[in-house]
């Protein structure tokens, strides 16, 4: 048996990690959910944290972590997000944020020309360093002299791994996008790294964009990408970019990966959703095909590609929640899912 730590989180993460552990229960696997329901905001606002050091050992032992979404418009202020997604991120140095995108069917693109609608592809996101370290702080707070820096890190250790990372599921080729031609250090490490980690791949194509450039062709030629490496907060831009190229935000997976230990984090790329939660209207697809990321990496590839087959059964008939186009409700688009598997 193995346990994977669930954590529904808040607004619509509760919802949409209940349709994955639906399906996830219908494959009749040996895996065992323990469910961590109280790292929400509740439980920040009343204790100061959410995210303790027990929670930590439990998800530890765990083979994997499956995660609704954190975060609440109370909080924005706060270290609430950082101190679960970030701390679990960090704390378990889950480096490459893997966010696969693919357009299910033709009419859910939003793109007008129908010869380069295709996008599949996945965004490599390096996902421990960059604006998230950390690093900085503000000098004279709340005057008018406040000055606040937040250093943009990047390691030669995490760029080069993050690089090899992206060329190691890459078949074809990798575009590496940065922004060297503005940002100095980091520019320039990146560069280097890069044509390092070509050079020990010589096998996959090795190609460079600027991130303006880059966002301007996922538009134009998204077809034109297999897979793109980039820093964090690039790739977390780019990734919704290229999400709703593929018909949203919505049906969006991603598996935040450690290469040397083996354990990730799978998680749907949307976040709490204020706005329509406890609509019952949530997309539930991200995180089912966060859970069926789930599965491939822990081995059970028959059932990652039946949920996946299912997701498109699912989609092509229509069978879907409004931000695809469809009337279901959550529950409904979930047993679409359950009667297409
Ligand atoms: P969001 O992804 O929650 O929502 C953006 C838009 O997409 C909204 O209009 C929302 O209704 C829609 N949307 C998102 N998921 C959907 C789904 N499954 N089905 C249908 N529509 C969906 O982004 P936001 O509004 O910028 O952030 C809201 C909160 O979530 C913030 O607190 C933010 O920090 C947090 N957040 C958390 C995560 C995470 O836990 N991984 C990721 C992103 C944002
Ligand atoms: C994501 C989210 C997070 C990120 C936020 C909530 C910190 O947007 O997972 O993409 O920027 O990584
Ligand atoms: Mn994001």
């Amino acid at each position: 048996m193995k346990i994977v730590t669930v954590i529904p989180g808040d607004g619509i993460g509760p919802e949409v990690v209940e349709s994955a552990l639906r399906v996830l229960e219908a494959l009749g696997t040996d895996l065992a959910p323990d469910v961590l329901d109280h790292v929400n905001a509740g439980t920040y606002r009343r204790e100061g944290t959410a995210l303790s050091e027990a929670d930590f050992a439990r998800i530890a032992a765990s083979s994997a972590t499956l995660l609704g979404a954190v975060g609440d418009p109370s909080l924005e202020h706060t270290d609430y997000v950082r101190s679960v997604l970030l701390r679990l991120r960090l704390g378990f140095d889950l480096y490459a944020n893997y966010r696969p995108v693919r357009l299910w069917h033709d009419r859910l693109s939003p793109l007008r020309d129908a010869a380069h609608r295709g996008i599949d592809c996945a965004i490599v996101r390096e996902n421990t360093e960059g604006l998230y370290s950390g690093v900085g702080g503000a000098v004279h707070p709340s005057s008018p002299w406040e000055t606040a820096i937040d250093a943009d890190v990047s390691t030669h250790h995490g760029v080069s791994r993050i690089l090899d990372f992206a060329f190691s599921v890459a078949r074809h080729r990798v575009c590496m996008v940065d922004k060297a031609n503005a940002v100095r250090s980091g520019g320039s490490l990146w560069q280097r790294c890069w044509e390092a980690a070509a050079g020990r791949h010589p096998g996959v194509a090795a190609s460079h964009l600027y991130i303006d450039a880059a966002a301007m062709r996922l538009v134009t030629d998204p077809g034109s990408f297999e897979v793109i490496v980039t820093n964090n907060s690039y790739g977390d831009i780019l990734s919704d970019l290229a999400a709703a190229l593929a018909g949203g935000i919505g049906l969006a997976p991603s598996a935040s990966l450690n290469g040397t230990t083996g354990f990730g984090l799978f998680e749907p790329v949307h976040g709490t959703a204020p706005d329509i939660a406890g609509t019952g209207t949530a997309n539930p697809l991200g995180a089912i095909l966060s859970a069926a990321l789930l599965l491939e990496h822990l081995g059970y590839d028959d059932e990652a590609r039946a949920v996946r087959l299912a997701v498109g059964g699912a989609v092509a008939a229509g069978r879907v929640t409004p931000d695809l186009g469809g009337t279901l409700g959550t529950a409904d688009a979930t047993a679409a899912v359950l009667a297409a598997l």
